[in-house]
């Protein structure tokens, strides 16, 4: 059981149409009756659906992110990208940056820190992923990868303030497994020690869903939970908020 503040982002990833958006109806019903000072909702649907799911959750106290944007703040000739400034006009308030599914398709450390910098520059609060693969896991390799991940990500950056850090090895991502749970709350000690802003709030991602979340919420330093695939369902989405506090 828990009584702490605790963030459930949604990523729903490459899903969702303007139809899907009545599913929230749930959501936001849940979230006025239920979650006033507890809990905060985050919504991180495709770009398409930015816009009206932010009128959709106007005057409720659930907040809309993108999945990723491009690091120049300026329009510039480049086909098919969004900058974070054209996020925040729709309604974004926060950015999802370094998942690991854009880490595959060539977003780097480096390359992360500049999307990051401009992500705060335009006023969106930034929801940073970290995590080691299986093969670093195997290595014996998953610190030297969060401490590398985590500095240089944040390099240069200011505003610690406003980033909260995601913890998802990629191996748990949408395969059903989860990490041993000691395994797992000393990889959220590790990372909140590296933190300069030691009042950094740090998720977990990775196959979060109703049956596993009684386990997870028993560790007590996890500050939240960045969900995938059950984030789509809202009532599997709101059960998993639900049990975290009973
Ligand atoms: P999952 O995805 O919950 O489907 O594993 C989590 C994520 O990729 O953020």
């Amino acid at each position: 059981m828990t009584n702490k503040y605790m963030y459930f982002i949604a990523n729903w990833k490459m899903y969702g149409g303007i139809k899907t958006l009545d599913s929230l109806n749930k959501v936001i019903s849940f979230s006025k009756t239920h979650t006033k000072n507890k809990i905060k909702i985050i919504y991180c649907p495709p770009f398409t659906l930015i816009s009206s799911l932010s009128q959709k959750v106007k005057n409720t106290s659930i907040e809309v992110g993108a999945q990723n944007c491009h690091e120049s703040q300026k329009y510039a000739s480049l086909t098919g990208q969004i900058n974070s400034s054209m996020l925040k006009q729709v309604g974004a308030k926060f950015v999802i940056l370094g998942h690991s599914e854009n880490r595959q398709t060539g977003d780097k450390n480096k390359l992360i820190n500049k999307k990051i910098k401009s992500s705060l520059k335009a006023g969106l609060k930034v929801i940073l992923c970290i995590g080691e693969s299986l093969r670093e896991k195997s290595k014996n390799k998953t610190k030297k990868i969060l401490k590398n991940q985590i500095n240089n990500c944040l390099s240069g950056i200011k505003k610690s303030s406003k980033i909260i850090i995601a913890y998802e090895p990629v191996w748990a991502i949408g395969t059903g497994l989860i990490p041993k749970l000691d395994n797992l709350k000393k990889n959220i000690l590790f990372i909140k020690n590296i933190l300069k802003n030691k009042s950094v709030k740090v998720l977990y991602g990775g196959s979060v869903n109703i049956q596993n979340i009684k386990d997870l919420k028993k560790i007590d330093p996890i500050d939240g939970f960045l969900i995938g695939g059950d984030s789509r369902d809202s009532k599997k989405f709101i059960d998993i908020i639900k049990k975290t506090y009973i």
